[in-house]
């Protein structure tokens, strides 16, 4: 088939995308980033997971960075790895561009317009905060960071013993955009142990510090974040 007949796309459509259609959150990433926030407990806390186990030089993709403000978070705890973001959003790459690049010293190639279902690339380490849970499933995106982390996936997400797939309205999205409905997944914990097993990782639950691996409401669903460290073995 011509190639003028293929539209690949790598970033998401605004139509259904709530992270490009949410100026509450949208403003508060930037406040993360400008650090005239509170650290999140979660970013701390990946933070000094990976503190313990990169080397100087490791590269890292944040798969799903939002505003890639836990570049801040490393550095504040002097993780020696050489950062890049990646989002679907492309809202949230302009803010990362604008607002951390000139803090953090970065080229601007440092962030990417792009899906973690279509990695093509890899990197030493790979980090996915609070990203699985708001798509419509984790095969395809964890696959593809599986298959293209060298040493390790650290992953936190809604993790329970079953599949509950929930679509829900989100009373916070901007007026206007309330029609979009937005993912609240919990995903079976062992299932996905079960797969990074079977592609070569060997799999430790971290307790995760903000919730102590209780529940969460959040936008009034239970969510139950889960840490888990996935180290490549073979
Ligand atoms: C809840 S925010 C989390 C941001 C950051 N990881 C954090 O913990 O604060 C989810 C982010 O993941 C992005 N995202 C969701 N699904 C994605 C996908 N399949 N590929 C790339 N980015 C995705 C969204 O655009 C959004 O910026």
């Amino acid at each position: 088939m011509p190639s003028s007949e293929v539209t690949h796309t790598s970033a998401a459509n605004p139509l259904w995308n709530p992270w490009c259609n949410d100026r509450g959150t949208f403003e508060l990433y930037r406040r993360r980033c400008r650090e005239e926030a509170e650290e999140m407990t979660c970013a701390g806390q990946a933070a000094e997971i990976l503190a313990e186990r990169v080397g100087p030089g490791e590269t890292l993709l944040d798969a799903g960075c939002g505003g890639g403000y836990y570049l801040h978070a490393l550095r504040r705890r002097g993780v020696p790895v050489e950062y890049h973001g990646l989002d679907f959003t492309p809202e949230m790459i302009a803010l990362a561009r604008e607002e951390m690049c000139p803090r953090a010293g970065l080229a601007r190639e440092r962030f990417t317009v792009g899906t973690i279902e279509g990695l093509d690339q890899d990197y030493d380490n790979i980090l996915c905060f609070n990203v699985l849970t708001n798509c419509p499933h984790y095969g395809l995106a964890l696959e593809a960071m599986l298959a293209h982390a060298r040493r390790r996936v650290v992953l936190r997400e809604s993790l329970g013993d079953d599949l509950v797939i929930r679509y829900t309205p989100d009373p916070y999205l901007d007026e206007g955009k309330r029609h979009i409905r937005v993912y609240h997944n919990i995903y079976p914990l062992a299932e996905i142990v079960s797969l990074m097993e079977e592609r070569g990782f060997q799999v430790t639950q971290v307790p995760d510090r903000r919730s102590g691996d209780g529940v969460e409401m959040v936008v009034d669903l239970p969510h139950y974040w889960r840490i888990l460290v996935a180290e490549r073995s073979i």
